[in-house]
């Protein structure tokens, strides 16, 4: 079954000089179960179509199914509400909140959730989820006492707290050494192949190609798959 069909695309960024069209007109679709790397140069487009994907972002103009249903015609807030519930998403900078413990920043996407857990769920989930990171004993601590890798693991245990369909990692390894680029990698594995999470990365490390099931290239507003 196809999580996400995005149907003749069209992205376009107004500066405050120039006009950039990123996407002409973009086919793509996403199955449930895939694990996809996005690679291309820089300025190809990776992130702007991570972003339209994790509902981050609009197109300019096209369709985008999900599950079968199109949603282009739905509020900011509709749209704000369905990404919450479905996407979970990684970056390069961790984008963890500095003043907030590793547990509050995992607790946050739960909080904005319209399914409402109790303190007693929130807190069971959470602890199982570190554990599984490898973050046992530090809910405690602040982001600035922790490695870039384990930075990178609460931003993954923050992507999934929420239990989405689809995680979406944006050069998720990018400020990593090769050992923490690999652990995150072989968590982010496990969790597609446990959950049968679908998961997308844009990237431009060559070594995530082992670990996915489809590569895709963004070059000049067009999506090559390799075979
Ligand atoms: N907010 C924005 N306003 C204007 N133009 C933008 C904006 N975001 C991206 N662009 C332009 O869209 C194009 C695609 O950018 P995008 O960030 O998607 O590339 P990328 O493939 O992720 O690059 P990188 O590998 O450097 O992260 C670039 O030409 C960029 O200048
Ligand atoms: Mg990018």
């Amino acid at each position: 079954m196809n999580l996400i069909e995005l149907n003749k695309i069209k992205k376009t960024y107004r500066g405050r000089n120039i006009e950039s069209v990123v996407f002409q007109s973009l086919n793509l679709t996403i199955k449930k179960g895939d694990f996809i790397a996005f690679y291309g140069r820089s300025g190809s487009g990776k992130s702007t179509l991570l972003n339209m994907i994790g509902l981050v972002d609009r197109p300019t103009s096209g369709n985008i199914n999900l599950e079968g249903n199109k949603i282009n015609a739905l509020s900011d807030d509709e749209y704000a509400f369905i990404r919450n519930k479905y996407v979970g998403f990684i970056f390069q900078d961790f984008k963890l909140i500095e003043d907030m413990t590793i547990y509050e920043n995992v607790e946050v996407p739960m909080l904005f959730a319209k399914e409402k857990l109790s303190n007693i769920e929130r807190k069971t989930r959470i602890s199982k989820l570190l554990k599984e990171l490898g973050l046992e004993g530090k809910d405690k601590a602040f982001p600035d006492e922790l490695s870039g890798g384990q930075k990178q693991r609460v931003a993954i245990a923050r992507a999934l707290v929420n239990q989405p369909k689809l995680l979406l990692a944006d050069e998720p390894t990018g400020n990593l050494d090769k050992t923490s680029a690999d652990d995150v990698m072989k968590m982010i594995t496990q969790i597609h192949k446990e959950n049968e999470t679908t998961v997308v990365i844009a990237t431009h490390d060559p070594q995530i190609k082992d670990y996915v099931n489809r590569v895709i290239y963004v070059d000049e507003g067009s999506l090559r798959e390799e075979e």
